[in-house]
C-alpha cells in the first residue's frame, strides 16, 4: 500500500504499524457497524473512464464506464494525449452517473480509491487529479491503487479464492503470471519482454484491416479476431509459439507479429491486392495466430504452475489459477488453459468478461 503525503504531493510506502493505524481508522472490520462504509472507485489508467462505488462487503452499488474504443480504432491504436483529452471531458459525468445509479451522495463516501500506476501516465494523470480535488473538496481519505494488484483481486468479489493463488493477466496493456501471497503481497513470476498479447492481436487486426470487414467493423481487434477464427483453419499456417527453450516464464509477441507481418505481406502479393484491401486467407491466419498466442500463453501458465508446486508455493491439489485482462474473454484461449489446469489439478476462474476488462469496480 502507498499512502499520500498531501503536504508534499508525494507517495511514499507507510510502516506496518502506520498501514495498520491508517485501516484501523478506516474502520475496514468486518461488523454490521461497517455495512454503510462506502468507497468510490476511479479508473483511467489507458482509454476507459471508469468509476463504481462498493461497499466494504463487496456489493456493487453502481458503476458507469465510457470506452474510447471507437475513437482509437479510426487512429489504429491510442493516441495517449486524445485518451488524456477523452479522459477530461468524461470523467466529472462518469463519476457522477456512479454515484446517483448508486444513490450515494458524495457526502456518504469513506474512501476514494483511485487507480495511481501502472498506466499512460497523461491517462492517469487525469483520474488523480479529479481524485485529489475531490479528496480535498469532501475531506475524505484517498487510497492509492495499484492497477495489476485490482486486476488479480477481482476474483474475491464473486468467489471465495484463498491465498495463495496464481494470477494470469493478458490484455492490451499487460502480461504477467504472479503469484498472489496477500492483499499487497504479490511475487512476480513472468511477463511479456516486448509487447501484450491484446497489442499484437490488435496490431494483426489492423493489418489485415478487419475494421473493413462487414462482420468485425466495431469490434475490438482481439475479438475480431476471436470471430474471424471460427471460420478458419488454426493449422493452415504453421506459426511456432515463441521462447520454447525458454526455462522461465516471460513472454514475447513481438516475433511473432512480425512474422504474421511477412505472411500478410506475401499473400497481399500472391493475391495481387493492396494494403488494407481484406485477404481471402485472412480467417486463417486468425485462427493460426489466436491458437498460436493460446499456445503459448498456456506453455508459459504450465511452467508456472509447476514450478509454483515444485516449490510449495501453491497447494499441491485444488490450487487456483485466476485469468483476467481483456484476453481472458477469449474463449479459444481459456480452452487452452482449461487444458493445462485440468492436467495439474487446478481450479481456472476467470471473471465474467466485464470485470476482466478495466473498470471502476475492481479500484473500489
Ligand atoms: O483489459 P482491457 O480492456 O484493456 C487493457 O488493455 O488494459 O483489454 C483490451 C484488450 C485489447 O487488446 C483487445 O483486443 C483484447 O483485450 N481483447 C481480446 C478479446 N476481447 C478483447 N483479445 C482476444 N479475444 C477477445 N475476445
Ligand atoms: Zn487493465
Amino acid at each position: 500500500m502507498l499512502m499520500l503525503n498531501k503536504a508534499a504531493g508525494v507517495f511514499y510506502k507507510p510502516s506496518r504499524r502506520k498501514t495498520y493505524e491508517f485501516l484501523r481508522s478506516f474502520n475496514f472490520h468486518p461488523g454490521q457497524l461497517f455495512l454503510h462504509k462506502l468507497v468510490l472507485g476511479i479508473e483511467t489508467s489507458c482509454d476507459d473512464t471508469a468509476a463504481a462505488v462498493v461497499d466494504e462487503t463487496g456489493n456493487v452499488l453502481g458503476e458507469a464506464i465510457h470506452s474510447q474504443t471507437e475513437v482509437h480504432l479510426k487512429t489504429g491504436g491510442i493516441v495517449p494525449p486524445v485518451a488524456q483529452q477523452l479522459h477530461r471531458e468524461n470523467i466529472q459525468r462518469i463519476v457522477q452517473e456512479a454515484l446517483s445509479t448508486s444513490k450515494v451522495s458524495p457526502s456518504e463516501l469513506s474512501a476514494i480509491a483511485t487507480t495511481v500506476k501502472p498506466g499512460l501516465a497523461l491517462s492517469l494523470g487525469v483520474g488523480l487529479s479529479f481524485s485529489l480535488q475531490l479528496v480535498d473538496q469532501l475531506k475524505k481519505p484517498f487510497i492509492p491503487i495499484h492497477h495489476m494488484e485490482a486486476h488479480a483481486l477481482t476474483i474475491r468479489l464473486l468467489n471465495k479464492v484463498e491465498f495463495p493463488f496464481l494470477v494470469l493477466l493478458i490484455s492490451g496493456g499487460h502480461c504477467l503470471l504472479a503469484l498472489v501471497r496477500g492483499v499487497s503481497d504479490f511475487l512476480l513470476l513472468g511477463k511479456s519482454l516486448d509487447i501484450a498479447p491484446g497489442d499484437m492481436l490488435d496490431k494483426v487486426a489492423r493489418r489485415l484491416s478487419l475494421v473493413k470487414h462487414p462482420e468485425c467493423s466495431t469490434m475490438s481487434g482481439g475479438k475480431a479476431i476471436e470471430h474471424l477464427a471460427k471460420q478458419g483453419h488454426k493449422l493452415h499456417f504453421d506459426f511456432k509459439p515463441p521462447m520454447q527453450r525458454a526455462k522461465n516464464c516471460d513472454f514475447s509477441f513481438t516475433g511473432l507479429q512480425h512474422v504474421i507481418d511477412k505472411i500478410i505481406t506475401q499473400k497481399e502479393k500472391e493475391e495481387g491486392i493492396q494494403k488494407g484491401q481484406i485477404l481471402s486467407s485472412a480467417a486463417h491466419i486468425a485462427a493460426a495466430v489466436q491458437h498460436t498466442t493460446a499456445c503459448h500463453i498456456a506453455k508459459r501458465t504450465h511452467r508456472a504452475i509447476l514450478f509454483c508446486k515444485q516449490r510449495d508455493l501453491l497447494p499441491q491439489s485444488k490450487a487456483v489459477l485466476v485469468v483476467s485482462g481483456g484476453v481472458a474473454s477469449n474463449l479459444y484461449i481459456r480452452k487452452a488453459l482449461e487444458i493445462v489446469t485440468n492436467a495439474t489439478q487446478c481450479t481456472l476462474l476467470c471473471p465474467p468478461p466485464r470485470l476482466c476488462t478495466d473498470n471502476g469496480i475492481m479500484i473500489a
